[in-house]
């Protein structure tokens, strides 16, 4: 007879990497077209290759089981998936589950701040580039700055334990916000965090290597203003935290084309046509969905399938190396 294969219930790969927390990508559609993230026409997956939201959900409960502890709900544009609310009740009552967290773009804030709150949710990240309308929408091309700027203040009022702006810069784009984007964080005693472009998917109208514009760029700008402390913390993610002197917020800097943070990774993600990614950068994946539709209610498969896809986890991710196979998923296939 073989050994229980539960036992031992932590996801460790290759190279001793312990994986705690997991991103799901929960609809590959969104209500905003960002030029660095989707081209101007989307082509979105049919709905049967799409996982159900009674799947997600048991993805979900086979990574607790499996220790993960923490768990982001990301798309495309999570809350534009119908009856989402439901999957985000049922994940944020998982045993085990310590944090639940969300990224948006605020577009739907205001009116599902609350709901999220009660269902369980205990961070949430938004996205917003520019604090100009005009700017704003042609980074988005269909957002609304001042819906989003309401959806923030409804999330504020729910005192989740963090809130975060999201901003990727661009050259020649939003460039000279970088300190708007900052001084309205302060101003609101929320965090921001300052991401720089990834390649993934061939986008049409900007040419990635032009208009990319490194942490290091963004941070010079704000320490011409701001002392900005290291915060001892490390976190296990492509974020290195700072202080503001002077104020609660805390900001950010993603970094994961200039700076390495593989060593230390702790996630893996999950599309929304249920593959498991073991790697933002590399395609190295593991078909959920077949498993799932195959075996329906098998829990022991998944947990072991999960278990085993650990042993394929890259040990680091390949942008912009001339020789390595380029990325073609979009952002909103991944998960951001
Ligand atoms: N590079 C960097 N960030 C991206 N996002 C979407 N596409 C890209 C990309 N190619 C960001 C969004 C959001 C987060 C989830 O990912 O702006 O803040
Ligand atoms: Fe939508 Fe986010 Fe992609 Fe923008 S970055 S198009 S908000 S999924």
């Amino acid at each position: 007879m073989n050994a229980p294969v539960n036992q031992a219930p932590a996801l460790i790969d290759k190279h001793g990497r312990h994986i705690d927390y997991v991103r799901l990508s929960v609809t590959d559609r969104c209500d905003f077209r960002c030029v660095y993230c989707m081209s101007e026409k989307m082509t979105f997956l049919p709905r049967d290759q799409v996982l159900t939201l009674e799947e997600i959900h048991q993805v979900a409960r086979a990574f607790t089981r499996l220790g993960v502890k923490k768990i982001r709900l990301t798309g495309g544009e999570p809350l534009v998936r119908k009856n989402v609310l439901d999957l985000v009740q049922n994940i944020g009552a998982l045993p085990g589950l310590e944090e639940l967290l969300v990224t948006t773009n605020g577009s739907h804030l205001e009116q599902m701040a609350p709901a999220l709150k009660a269902a369980g949710v205990t961070r949430v990240n938004i996205s917003v580039d520019s604090l100009n309308r005009d700017t704003f929408r042609q980074m988005t091309r269909t957002g609304d700055l001042d819906q989003v700027l309401r959806g923030i203040e409804a999330a504020r009022a729910q005192c989740f334990k963090t809130l975060r702006l999201n901003a990727v810069i661009l050259k020649g784009r939003n460039d000279h916000e970088i300190l708007d984007l900052l001084h309205y964080a302060m101003a609101l005693g929320i965090n921001i965090a300052y991401i720089e472009e990834m390649p993934l998917g061939e986008v049409s109208d900007h040419d990635r290597l032009e208009t990319t514009c490194s942490n290091d760029e963004v941070r010079a700008v704000i320490e011409a203003r701001h002392q900005l402390t290291p915060v001892t913390m490390k976190t296990a993610g492509p974020s290195r935290y700072y202080r503001i002197e002077g104020s609660d917020s805390r900001v950010g800097f993603i970094s994961p084309v200039s700076h390495n943070f593989c060593e230390s990774c702790n996630r893996v993600r999950v599309t929304v046509e249920g593959r498991l990614l073991l790697c933002l950068g590399n395609e190295h994946s593991v078909d959920l969905r077949q498993l799932l539709r195959e075996q329906p209610g098998n829990e022991q498969a998944l947990m072991d399938t999960i278990r085993t896809a650990m042993d394929i986890k890259p040990l680091r991710h390949h942008f912009y190396d001339k020789d390595a196979p380029q990325v073609v998923r979009f952002m909103n296939m991944t998960g951001g």
